[in-house]
């Protein structure tokens, strides 16, 4: 084991507590065996993780819930299957392959009834959700194209009320987002996000730093304090 690499730890230990913890899922295997067939990126939200957002939609007993950014829908089951009856859940994607990919998963786990899955550029939508009068959102989950997060904050603060949780994917990139001097759009992007949220007044806010499976990052968690 003296060898080993810290990315082997972080994935032995994932592997154990996801074995430990975690039934096993036959959909949401099928939702991974479809998406790599399909060769989408293989970026989706760990097992372990997948069930962290399962649990807080529980915990707060969301009934409707948005997501930004479908890719193969591995996060987006997660959560809609905590939803009541009667809940809903609409997810947002640019790309037109991750969305087929992600409807048939849907439909695979029974789901298609309570998850929208809206087509087109996340800021459109966004504003197409707005004018719609959508909302409020009990919980809004922000994994899309990192350079884009501040507009997504200020959308989804349009779209929330108070009591509102936002969750935001990817605000560590292996530590680059403290490195006031990197380049990195993504980088770059997380970094306008943090400040933007420093700055807003209405939000209380963490991030939580993790390793595993898919190696070191971490997840801002925002709560709406104020409309
Ligand atoms: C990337 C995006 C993600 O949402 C993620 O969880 C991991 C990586 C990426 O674009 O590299
Ligand atoms: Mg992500």
């Amino acid at each position: 084991m003296s060898q080993e690499t810290s990315q082997q730890t972080w994935t032995r230990v994932d592997d154990y507590l996801a074995a430990r913890l975690l039934p096993d899922d036959p959909v949401l295997a099928h939702v991974l065996a479809e998406s790599d067939r399909a060769g989408l990126p293989a970026i989706a939200v760990s097992p372990l993780q997948g069930q962290l957002l399962h649990l807080m939609a529980k915990m707060m007993g969301a009934g409707r819930i948005l997501e930004i950014g479908t890719l193969g829908g591995f996060s987006t089951i997660c959560m809609a299957r905590a939803l009541p009856a009667d809940g809903r859940l609409v997810t947002l994607e640019v790309e037109p392959r991750h969305a087929e990919v992600a409807q048939a998963n849907f439909r695979h786990a029974g789901l298609a009834d309570r998850i929208e899955l809206r087509l087109g550029r996340g800021i459109d939508t966004l504003a197409a959700l707005e004018k719609e009068g959508q909302g409020p959102f009990d919980l809004v989950f922000i994994d899309a194209d990192k350079p884009s997060n501040t507009d997504y904050l200020l959308a989804s603060l349009r779209l929330t009320r108070p009591g509102s949780v936002i969750i935001c994917d990817n605000v560590v990139r292996s530590g680059a987002v403290a490195d006031a001097d990197s380049t990195d759009a993504s980088v770059l992007g997380v970094r306008r996000f943090l400040d933007a949220v420093a700055a807003e007044p209405r939000l209380a806010a963490t991030a939580l730093q993790t390793v595993g499976v898919k190696g070191y990052d971490g997840f801002a968690v925002l709560r709406v304090e104020a409309a």
